[in-house]
């Protein structure tokens, strides 16, 4: 079969970080459809009963009736304990049939905008913001890489949830835009490094999230804040699914480039 004749993702062990609410919680619904049964979903985040009542929407589903096994790891990502926890439900539920490994890096924070970048003076502060969102996705795919390592018939494909910030300063964003930056270019690093590998730096697109409402009601930078009201008021912010299902295709037709930085805009 060519890959761009693919219609659904193999049978997946599919680990999504952020699945409890926002593009996070979408990514796992669409997942759910496109896994082949017996698959599991591992998902992430702190609030455990935003996690169980997606698990038990799963279990209802078409995909849950045909065999989806769906585990909850309620966990703080920037905490070590958080990533363990993460790997040993996700061996806990391997078994050999599975033939596709995916992690999807999507859970982020978006830091305080409210103040400019002179104001970030306390080192504490700055490392807990990267702790979470660039030391905890690096070091949670390399033990994911690990626990899952290279072998005849298993794909491994690895999302980083990346951003326009990740290319592009955002007055009053300098933690945000630190964080994406970092982010990308670890994956673009792991890409070269491990040419087995898939990897994908996705950027979504302005979605109709509650990061986008913290976006356009703290942003300090007045410029950025109303750029961010508009597109609101306007009617231009993304839905999760219409983002999720561009994130989806890319992922069946499976031909970019390893390591490449792919903006919906550009689809
Ligand atoms: N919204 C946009 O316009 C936009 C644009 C470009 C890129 N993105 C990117 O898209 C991704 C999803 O964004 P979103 O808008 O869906 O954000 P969101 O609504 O704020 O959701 C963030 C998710 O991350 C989880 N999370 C946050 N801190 C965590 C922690 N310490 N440990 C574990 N999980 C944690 C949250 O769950 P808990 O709070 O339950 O832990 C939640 O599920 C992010 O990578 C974001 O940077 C968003």
């Amino acid at each position: 079969m060519s890959s761009t004749e693919r219609r659904d993702l193999g049978r997946a062990l599919c680990i999504i970080t952020g699945a409890s609410r926002g593009f996070g919680r979408t990514i796992a619904r669409e997942m759910s459809r496109l896994v082949k049964p017996r698959s599991v979903l591992v998902l992430v985040a702190r609030s455990a009963d935003d996690l169980r009542s997606l698990q038990a929407e799963l279990a209802e589903s078409e995909a849950g009736r045909a065999g989806l096994v769906v585990e909850c790891v309620v966990a703080d990502l920037g905490q070590t304990e958080g990533l363990e926890n993460v790997v040993r439900t996700s061996k806990e539920s391997f078994s050999e049939d599975i033939d596709h490994i995916l992690l999807v890096n999507n859970a982020a924070s978006l830091g305080d905008v409210s103040r400019y970048a002179k104001s970030f003076t306390d080192m504490a502060e700055v490392n807990s913001y990267l702790s979470l969102n660039v030391s905890s996705s690096l070091c949670l795919t390399a033990r994911v890489l690990q626990a899952f390592p290279q072998r005849p018939g298993l794909r491994r494909t690895v999302i980083n949830i990346s951003s326009l910030c990740a290319l592009q300063p955002f007055c009053s964003w300098v933690l945000y835009c630190t964080g994406k930056a970092a982010r990308e270019m670890m994956f673009r690093v792991l890409a070269q490094e491990e040419p087995d590998l898939r990897v994908l730096n996705y950027s979504p697109g302005p979605l109709d999230t509650d990061m986008q409402m913290v976006a356009r009601s703290k942003t300090a930078d007045p410029n950025i804040r109303k750029s961010f009201s508009d597109m609101f008021a306007q009617g231009q912010l993304l839905t999760c699914e219409e983002s999720c299902a561009k994130l989806m295709k890319l992922l069946l037709d499976d031909n970019y480039t390893s390591g490449a930085h792919i903006d919906i805009c550009d689809l």
